[in-house]
């Protein structure tokens, strides 16, 4: 459990910087991340390289006994780069360029702009790789963000043209795979394709999807290009980049696929997420000061597993951001109680955004650890009270890893790509969707893994698909070797891979082990909501449905008022064919974890537990006091049972460990 804060010296006087860094140390911060954004004061004309003030802020650090993070700079490419070469800067898909002035102004395909990186992380890496106080390096700054990827331009297309024809061979056979006999779409030769904007109304999906898909593939070069050079000049150092929350615009597995990423870290801040993502009203208003509670723990678990175990938070919120809709300042306590709860859910470093608010610039209503004064913000002294009772609790500072969790919640990039190219009804959004889930399963008091379809899932008791648009038979050889049970949610193997929908009629090849098929989907206004009940609980289909034809084998566990099937059964494997109300998603998660022999225990609204090691922390993020689920023998590492909102205790369990 170690703490860290992101830093800019070249936003300061330099006769700040050895009282910043003994400060840092002081409050009990073991890691830095510095120079992200710092291209044009290390290359302020091209070709002509200035270390000499990063030595000094490094060198500085470094003698406080600080470790740190050297970031890349290509989020940011100075102003002489662009006016050398204005095709750096990238194409919106209503073809406009980006102007300079902000940052992420940059063509991810542009080959002139891959150059360029290489080259100057390349002198970066040769003058700072080996350094023994520089323990990670980062790549860039959070990819994709500003809507940044795709980009439109002209090296789009012809990358793109490389791409489809490593991808097809000949144009016949991508012809033929996108279908484009339809309304006289055919290409003869690759160079003829276009990108699949601009066109008067739908493009063709899979024109759509192999964009995604090349634009994904994009970044990921893109990073790797980097890693390249990292690997060669600073083999020592932790690799990582600082992915975003609830961001699926590319594949993070596999951007992580082979040596791209010694740790996954990532971007959090809960109040503005919560904000922004679609969440009811009632939720956002209610949790406005706190966060939803599932907000971070389900970027936590799915960056654990994208890092393989190891992951980091690279930026967490530390008081009032400035990009939401609106920013509040977060309630007494979150603080502190987000640290806590990366460390339970596995996380190895917390760095706070920012060490100080800039009074400058674009982000001067963004807080940090210090006002721009420099007295400790209220954050400021949240985070060193946490480091205080972390650096004099043995249980907490040498806390193990955590073990796999009993249940996964499978997590698929392209299946959000496709509903959100063919959303098919206004308010379909497939991450959401898993989100509703998992925040059933987190109700219930379990621990979650957000794992890849192609992870081993043999090993898990209970595995929750909510969606994925596309069933393999290596997903389903993986159901018949596991032992688990499993909940498959509607769309489930609705398409091919080609995007069209499977000859044997969705949900394709699980039909090998639950015999149904749906007929006819149907997309809901909020006026149109078929009635359900699972158990006592009551509840209705939104969003979407599903028309399905059991088979005489299949089990009808639940049928809707007007006599369709809700949800089917064959062994150890259910189909809900439809979106249901929240209640009933957790009624169907509930019995299934039971059939699993999971235990499960309702959490009072607002609270959350998480294990790590011998330890069980838990959580209030709700508006009133609530009772922590610790048994009466449990030995208190931190906290006490009752918390009140933003309140965090950790508990050892006599009986479980
Ligand atoms: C992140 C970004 C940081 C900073 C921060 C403000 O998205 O990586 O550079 O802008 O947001 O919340």
């Amino acid at each position: 459990m170690q703490l860290g804060v992101c830093y800019y010296p070249e936003q300061w006087p330099r006769s700040m910087w050895a009282d910043d860094a003994r400060r840092m140390a002081e409050l009990g911060i073991t890691h830095v991340r510095i120079a992200e954004f710092a291209w044009s004061r290390m290359e302020p004309r091209a070709g002509e390289f200035v270390w000499e003030w990063l030595d000094e802020a490094i060198d500085t650090l470094a003698a406080a006994g600080l470790k740190l993070v050297l970031g890349t700079p290509t989020a940011s490419p100075p102003k002489w780069l662009i006016d050398a070469h204005p095709d750096v800067l990238p194409v919106r898909a209503d073809g406009v360029r980006w102007n300079f002035g902000s940052r992420r102004h940059y063509d991810i395909s542009s080959e002139t702009y891959r150059r360029e990186c290489v080259r100057f992380v390349t002198a970066m890496a040769e003058r700072y790789g080996q350094h023994p106080s520089i323990v990670a390096w980062q790549t860039d700054n959070e990819l994709g963000c500003h809507d940044t990827v795709p980009s439109y331009s002209s090296a789009a297309l012809t990358r793109f043209h490389a791409w489809l024809k490593r991808r097809y061979e000949n144009v016949d056979a991508l012809n033929d795979a996108w279908g484009n006999v339809f309304w006289s779409m055919e290409y003869s030769s690759f160079e003829a394709i276009g990108l699949p904007n601009l066109t008067p109304t739908d493009a063709n999906p899979i024109h759509l999807l192999d964009f995604r898909r090349f634009m994904s593939d994009e970044v990921a070069s893109f990073h790797r290009e980097q890693i390249e050079v990292l690997r060669r000049h600073a083999p020592a150092a932790d690799l990582l980049h600082n992915f975003m929350g609830f961001f699926t615009t590319f594949d993070h597995y596999r951007f992580a696929e082979g040596n791209a990423l010694d740790v996954a870290a990532w971007d959090s801040y809960p109040i503005a997420r919560t904000e922004s993502i679609a969440l009811p009203e009632e939720q956002k208003a209610r949790y406005a000061r706190t966060a939803h509670p599932d907000v971070s723990a389900f970027d936590h678990d799915r960056y654990r597993a994208i890092g393989a175990g190891r992951f980091w938070v690279m930026e967490q919120q530390a008081g009032p951001v400035n990009w939401a809709t609106w920013n509040p300042v977060p309630a007494k306590g979150m603080v502190r109680l987000w640290a806590y709860e990366a460390f339970a859910h596995g996380a190895e470093l917390v760095s706070y955004f920012r060490w100080r608010q800039c009074p400058y610039a674009q982000e001067q209503m963004h807080s940090g650890l210090n006002l721009p004064n420099n007295e400790l913000s209220p954050g400021g002294l949240e985070v060193q009270q946490a480091a205080r009772e972390i650096a004099e609790s043995a249980a907490l500072s040498g806390l193990g890893a955590p073990a796999r969790a009993a249940t996964a919640v499978v997590f698929d990039y392209e299946t959000q790509w496709m509903f959100e190219i063919q959303r098919h009804g206004k308010t379909f959004d497939y991450q959401t969707l898993v989100f509703d889930y998992y925040e059933a399963l987190r109700e219930l008091g379990l621990d979650v893994d957000i794992v890849s379809s192609k992870a081993d899932l043999t090993q898990y008791r209970l595995v929750v698909v909510p969606s994925i648009a596309v069933i393999d038979d290596a997903l389903v050889d993986q159901i018949e070797q596991s032992s688990a049970q499993w909940v498959f949610g509607p769309r489930s193997g609705s398409k091919t891979p080609a995007f069209a929908i499977p000859s044997s009629l969705p949900p394709g090849a699980l039909q090998r082990v639950l015999p149904m098929q749906v007929l006819e989907v149907e997309t809901l206004r909020p006026t149109l909501a078929p009635a359900v009940c699972i158990g006592d609980t009551h509840g209705v289909a939104m969003h979407w449905r599903e028309h399905v034809r059991a088979n005489s084998e299949t089990r009808v566990d639940a049928q809707f008022n007007d006599a369709w099937p809700a949800i089917l059964a064959s062994g150890r494997v259910r189909y809900v064919a439809a979106w249901l109300s929240h209640a009933l998603h957790r009624a169907v998660l509930e019995q299934a974890a039971k059939d699993a022999a999971i235990e499960v225990q309702l959490l009072a609204d607002g609270l959350r537990i998480r294990r790590r090691s011998d330890l069980t922390f838990a959580f209030n993020f709700g508006a009133e006091q609530v009772q922590a689920p610790a048994p009466a023998n449990a030995t208190f590492v931190l906290g006490q049972p009752q918390l009140a909102t933003g309140e965090v205790c950790a508990w050892r369990d006599a009986q479980t460990r």
